[in-house]
């Protein structure tokens, strides 16, 4: 198969060995990978992937069914399927936990399944399983206009919750209001300014953060009394102080979360609900992939630069021949 690998510091597409599946894995014909932040990291050395997994970069693929490791049961060869990996998206090829696959219907783009996986699991996990998120609560994300803030505005709205979000410019917040937010906010202006008006002073329920440290502060002021401040980015750095009297005062919680750690167990209780949950608002349209453009898999690196210059909405897909 042909995969991407890292050569002087370039992303190249290599022939390389096939992957096999093992008992309860299963081989698939990648038709296209998601492009996340996390693979920019990974490929700067500073998110080395869990051990076991493969170190060809690519967090979620899109693809058909080749081959059933043993004892693989409720799939077949040929299935459209997409799925969360722990690392070797970036391929003609895949190898994955059966646990971590979904379904692509066939009257979905195959294609753009590869948009959903990582971004849907991150934000079910976190607004629903980690943030308890109600109908009528009030959700802020930051990052609307990101691969996982698209998906958790979509989704915060489906909910029922009242979202907020920010972006990097209004044009870009302008489009986070297309994809049902219902209040965007350019980040580069006073968020918490702008939260306290749109919530009347009140605050918001549920905050899904990528800033990390640069925003804890303002994170755990915009907080309303019972909050829940998750963390799963730390674009503005790791280390910070908080102020324990003012999460004690307001009964707030303040979480951290990562996907791709976490035991396959648990991937495959989100990857469930997701598919129960989730899935039919994609079938019918309450949430949709939000991709910004899709690039063969050999222009890896042209993904990479596009998606560190800023002007990516949404996510970038890598297709490969196959599809
Ligand atoms: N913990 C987990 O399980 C998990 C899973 C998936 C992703 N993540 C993390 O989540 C983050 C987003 O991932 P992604 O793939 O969605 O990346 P992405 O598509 O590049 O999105 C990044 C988002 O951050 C926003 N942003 C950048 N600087 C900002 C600032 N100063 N204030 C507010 N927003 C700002 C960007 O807004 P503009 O572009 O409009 O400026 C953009 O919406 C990454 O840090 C990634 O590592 C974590």
């Amino acid at each position: 198969m042909r995969a991407i690998t890292v050569s002087d510091d370039r992303l190249v597409l290599t022939e390389v060995p096939d992957p096999s599946p093992g008992p309860g894995e299963v081989l698939l014909d990648v038709a296209a990978a998601g492009v996340n932040r996390a693979d920019l990291l990974q490929r700067a050395g500073h998110y080395p992937p869990p051990p076991g997994a493969s170190d060809v970069i690519g967090l979620e693929v899109s693809g058909t069914v080749r081959e059933l490791g043993e004892g693989v049961t409720g799939w077949r060869v040929g299935d459209r399927v997409c799925a969360v990996l722990a690392g070797g998206g970036y391929a003609t090829r895949a190898v994955v936990p059966a646990g971590q696959l979904l379904p692509v219907p066939q009257d979905w783009e195959l294609v753009d399944a590869a948009a959903l996986p990582e971004a849907v699991c991150t934000a079910w996990s976190n607004l629903v399983d980690v943030g308890r998120l109600a109908p009528g609560e009030t959700l802020l994300v930051h990052g609307g206009s990101g691969g996982v803030g698209s998906v958790a505005v979509q989704l915060g709205r489906a909910l029922g919750a009242r979202v907020l979000t920010t972006a990097g410019s209004p044009a870009r917040a302008a489009r986070c209001e297309d994809l049902g937010a219902d209040v965007a906010v350019d980040h580069h202006d006073d968020v918490p300014a702008a939260v306290t008006a749109a919530t009347g002073g009140r605050g918001v329920d549920v905050i899904l953060d990528v800033l990390g440290a640069g925003a804890l502060a303002d994170n755990v002021a915009m907080l309303a009394t019972g909050g829940r401040l998750i963390v799963i980015g730390t674009q503005r750095g790791s280390r910070a102080e908080v102020n324990l009297l003012t999460l004690m005062q307001k009964r707030a919680s303040v979480h951290g979360t990562t996907l791709r750690s976490r035991p396959l167990e648990d991937k495959a209780r989100i990857v469930a609900a997701v598919r129960e949950r989730v899935w039919p608002m994609v079938a019918d349209g309450r949430l949709r992939a939000v991709v910004h453009e899709r690039l063969p898999l050999a222009e890896a690196e042209r993904a990479h630069a596009l998606l560190d210059s800023g002007e990516v909405f949404g996510k970038l897909l890598l297709i490969t021949d196959t599809a």
